[in-house]
């Protein structure tokens, strides 16, 4: 755990030297998410199997027996599946798929959105500015990717344009993250955005509802916070987030130790 004072954690996310907000900016959270992401809010489908038969990817990427196949494998078959993955569109238009990045036996697993342009060029998760100001905030609460931390997202490659994902890629790419949680085992979640929480919680509320509690995946505490990419948009919404990094951190201190390798 980093020695950093709590000054420097601030300031590390912007905060400091004042991070509570000020009266004109302190809206409910509910009512800014609501000016913000006003039409936005988009219900998620019922996770479904992609395909039912036995097989694994063709020489064309195509997964014939889909999640149940991808639900007995291991790392370095998974990663290499979601970098030949042809079940959707997206892999027409990427340059790489990017599977995620991290430690596999961290306590914190990072769950964004998708991947951008910067990640589509280098394969590895949140490397942009959003990138910049997540690592900021793992530093806040004395973490660094890939000590204690891997970071993935809903969808393993990058939508055109930045735009959202569509139900069709996020019910095609469920089993490699639903996968890639079992794998890692992790003893907190930190779902950054809409889409990341939603698909987590089977939910279609927004962020601001769901945000300031601690949900469940499977047993899993979830902790719900703004991503990085809207806090460099309203940045007054970074002492909200600050909040939910403590939340998260007091989360974890409430789960037992996992069971690893040497004990499992
Ligand atoms: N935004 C995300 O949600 N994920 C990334 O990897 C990069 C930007």
């Amino acid at each position: 755990m980093s020695e950093l004072n709590r000054e420097s954690r601030l300031k590390l996310l912007g905060l400091w030297p004042q991070w509570t907000l000020r009266p004109e900016f302190a809206r409910t959270a509910d009512a800014a998410e609501e000016n913000i992401r006003a039409g936005e809010v988009v219900a998620l489908p019922e996770p479904v199997p992609v395909a039912d038969a036995s097989a694994k990817a063709d020489s064309q990427g195509v997964i014939a027996d889909g999640r149940e196949s991808i639900m007995q494998m291991e790392w370095e078959e998974l990663t290499r599946t979601i970098c030949q993955c042809r079940q959707c569109g997206l892999s027409q238009t990427r340059t790489q798929a990017v599977p995620g990045a991290g430690d596999r036996q961290a306590d914190w697993l990072v769950v964004g959105e998708a991947p951008g342009a910067d990640e589509d060029a280098s394969g590895e998760p949140f490397v942009g500015q959003a990138g910049k100001l997540l690592d900021s905030m793992l530093a806040a609460i004395g973490l660094a990717r890939g000590n204690g931390v891997y970071i993935a997202n809903v969808l393993k490659c990058r939508p055109p344009g930045n735009r959202n994902p569509q139900e069709d890629e996020i019910v095609a790419c469920e089993p490699y993250l639903a996968r890639q949680i079992e794998l890692i085992r992790p003893r907190i979640i930190l779902a950054v955005g809409k889409f990341a929480a939603q698909w987590l919680l089977d939910s279609d509320k927004p962020v601001g509802a769901l945000r300031g509690k601690i949900h469940f995946f499977n047993e899993i505490p979830v902790v719900v916070t703004y991503h990085p990419a809207y806090l460099l948009r309203s940045p007054t919404e970074k002492a909200r987030a600050w909040e939910d990094l403590c939340l998260a951190q007091d989360a974890l201190k409430q789960t037992n130790p996992p069971l690893r390798e040497d004990n499992r």
